[in-house]
């Protein structure tokens, strides 16, 4: 199953909208997915004593984690806070456990936000994944301007819906092929 992570616990995100175009556009390709919604995750019950993957697994995060760790793939919907993705991205992240949650793992990107769509916030994942050796899926999707794109959970963009729509076609390929060599988790 491929996991969406919508990457910010802001209520009524935009990031959750497109998660769900995602989620739906992976459908009409074949693929069922999940979406794991940073907000309402309960990230601020976590009290520092968890980082790492040392959770209990009955709680809400240790569940996301675990749903992370049986993924066939991961699609990050990030926006950017700050030039880069949302610290409770990163907190999120930093309770999974190494290797386990990364290593191996298929990841993709979309990223939206101001003039530069998300540009800085996917690049920095990257970094993260790209250090805890997952397989990055080259073809990323940037959202510019994303509050005169999106309205009523659609995207009025052709171009963006083209470039979401290959992107799930072609990720749900990216992790066929790994998997049909062993390669991927
Ligand atoms: C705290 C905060 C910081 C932001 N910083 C940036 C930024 O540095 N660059 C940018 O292009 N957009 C920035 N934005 C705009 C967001 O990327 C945009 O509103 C996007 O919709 C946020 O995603 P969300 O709706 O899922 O929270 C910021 C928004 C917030 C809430």
């Amino acid at each position: 199953m491929i996991q969406i992570i919508s990457g910010t616990d802001r209520p009524e995100s935009r990031s959750f909208e497109i998660s769900k175009i995602s989620q739906n556009l992976f459908k009409i390709h074949g693929s069922e997915s999940n979406i794991i919604n940073l907000c309402g995750l309960g990230l601020n019950e976590l009290n520092g004593q968890q980082y790492g993957g040392a959770l209990n697994e009955s709680s809400s995060v240790g569940n996301a984690v675990q749903l992370v760790n049986q993924a066939s793939g991961l699609l990050f919907v990030v926006p950017e806070y700050n030039g880069s993705f949302p610290g409770a991205l990163k907190y999120f992240i930093d309770h999974w456990s190494y290797p386990d949650s990364f290593e191996s793992r298929p990841v993709a990107f979309i990223g939206l936000g101001g003039q530069w769509g998300g540009l800085r916030s996917v690049e920095h994942l990257q970094g993260v994944f790209g250090y805890r050796n997952s397989y990055i899926f080259p073809e990323r999707v940037f959202l510019t301007n994303i509050w005169e794109k999106l309205k009523d959970g659609l995207i009025s963009d052709a171009l963006c819906n083209e470039l979401l729509e290959k992107q799930a076609e072609n990720f749900i390929k990216f992790i066929r092929a790994l998997r049909s060599e062993s390669l991927s988790c």
